[in-house]
């Protein structure tokens, strides 16, 4: 039987998964890398650290298994980053992230310069500070030199798919968080790679994510053992790999995902774009659309909490003193990183306000959680305010480990939560793709029909999911409130 190896870059380690044809996971390997803040708001990764830890472990996943049966590599990774090579196919500099806040003029220009029409009109979004356009202008602008020397540009997943296939490769769904990809048409913009100083040489080639890109190069089928057959297929960002992996596919569907960042992801059959372009409107995986909103800091706020601050690594035992749902008084803002959905604004920072002298620190524990939930909230209500209706979703990413925060997400959204067998959602996605990709199944669709089993539902409660809605009002007024403090207290 074929197995099928799906790697999920993300930002604080790379994830790779072995599975096979049934869809039956056999082993994840977990690699983790530095991530770099050389100024407050930066965040930067070195591709080589990628590409070592993807070396490293593809060779301890496939140890044990059976090499010759592997048929496809495939990818989820993290979105907007920019990679830029030279003539040589050498990294230029760090990776600026998806989290990096240092664009903001840059992504003021593009705003109010070039204009959103122009940039909803061309590429069917508006300009976020983390999107991969804002950063190529601030490269020209304060590395001129460095700049100069760019000969391809690509996102971090693509940067594994080229050192694995020798070809300059990504597809529709990632491509669509640079800014420079008219996301209807699925063609790049030469408006928009103009405007950025470019010219269309630079861009890598366009796949779908089901799509081979490329064989592995000998010589590393020959490192690893594979075949030289084995297939490297085109992949996805990692928010639509993982609403492959959690068969959030087809219309209308929603995943929520607790990772890092955090994201709200709605499956279209047609493209759409909110007048306000509040929500992303992207390429999906499975060749249609989605609308996203995406929250810069969701898991990592409760690991900041935990580790940092109160400093204990037993996440499980904070969470048992909570009691109370839907009747704390403390408010958490978790803009820790800033904010991109729906706020577009890099200088927001985190905030607990409601504190009296008999909060205890599981109130504070709680309104962390409780803050993550409303955030994402917040981009849901977009979503609705459009006409969209959700009644239910799936869940994925280190979050959703707790049954606790998936209550408190189920009954804020007022949302029944489906639970699925496997809550891998990228690494399982990029499996699936390559699965997809080698023949075993007709579409992104049938491997999520095949393959995608919910095995328990949170559903919300009526009084709980009352008490949050008055609350998410009060937590709905304090950005706006505090939000003119942000510009003066930050760094
Ligand atoms: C999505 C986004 C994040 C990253 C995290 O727009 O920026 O979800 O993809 O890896």
């Amino acid at each position: 039987m074929s197995l099928y190896i799906g790697i999920d870059l993300g930002t604080s380690a790379v994830k790779l998964l072995l599975m096979d044809a049934q869809g039956k996971i056999h082993k994840i390997v977990s690699k983790e890398y530095p991530l770099h803040f050389p100024h407050p708001g930066w965040s930067e990764q070195e591709p080589a650290d990628w590409w070592n830890g993807v070396k490293e472990g593809l060779k301890e996943l496939t140890a044990d298994c059976e090499k010759s049966q592997i048929a496809g590599i495939s990818f989820g990774g993290q979105m907007h980053g920019l990679v830029a090579l030279d003539a040589s196919d050498e990294v230029i500099r760090p990776a600026i992230l998806w989290n990096d806040g240092r664009t903001q003029k840059q992504t003021d220009y593009l705003n109010e310069v070039v204009g959103r029409e122009k940039l909803s009109a061309c590429t069917a979004n508006i300009a976020f500070a983390g999107f991969t356009a804002p950063k190529l202008l601030w490269m020209k602008e304060e590395e001129p030199e460095n700049f100069a020397r760019i000969r391809k540009i690509m996102l971090p997943k693509d940067y594994i798919a080229f050192k694995l296939s020798g070809v300059h490769c990504t597809d529709y769904s990632d491509a669509s968080g640079m800014l420079l990809l008219d996301v209807e048409h699925k063609c790049w913009s030469r408006e928009m790679i103009e405007i950025c100083g470019l010219t269309e040489d630079v861009m890598p080639k366009l796949f779908e994510s089901y799509e081979t890109v490329g064989t592995i190069l000998p010589e590393l089928a020959d490192e690893f053992g594979f075949s030289k057959d084995v297939k490297i297929v085109a992949g996805a960002g990692d928010n639509a790999a993982a609403a492959v992996g959690t068969g959030t596919v087809g219309d209308g569907r929603c995943n929520i995902s607790l990772g890092t960042s955090g994201t709200i992801f709605i499956s279209s059959k047609s493209f759409g774009v909110d007048e306000h372009n509040a929500l992303h409107s992207f390429d999906h995986a499975d060749g249609n659309y989605h609308l996203m909103g995406c929250m810069l800091s969701a898991a990592s706020c409760n690991k900041w909490w935990m580790d940092e601050i109160i400093g204990t690594k037993d996440y499980g035992a904070e969470q048992a003193q909570i009691e109370k749902l839907g009747e704390n008084h403390v408010f958490f803002l978790p803009y820790l990183m800033g904010e991109r959905s729906p706020h577009n604004n890099p200088n927001a920072r985190g905030t607990f306000i409601g504190m009296t002298m008999d909060t205890t620190r599981a109130d504070m524990t709680q309104a962390v959680l409780e803050g993550v939930a409303f955030a994402i909230r917040d981009s849901f209500e977009v979503a609705k305010s459009l006409g969209i209706q959700i009644d239910r979703t799936k869940i994925c990413g280190g979050g959703a480990k707790s049954p606790l925060w998936k209550k408190i997400i189920a009954n804020v959204l007022g949302l029944k939560v489906d639970m699925i067998e496997s809550e891998e959602g990228p690494g399982y996605g990029g499996a699936m793709l390559a699965a997809v990709a080698c023949g075993e199944f007709a579409s992104v669709e049938e491997a999520a029909e095949k393959l995608v089993k919910v095995v328990d539902t949170i559903e919300p409660d009526p009084a709980l999911v009352e008490k949050y809605n008055e609350r998410y009002a009060k937590f709905a007024k304090i950005y706006p409130t505090v939000k003119c403090l942000f510009d003066e207290v930050t760094i």
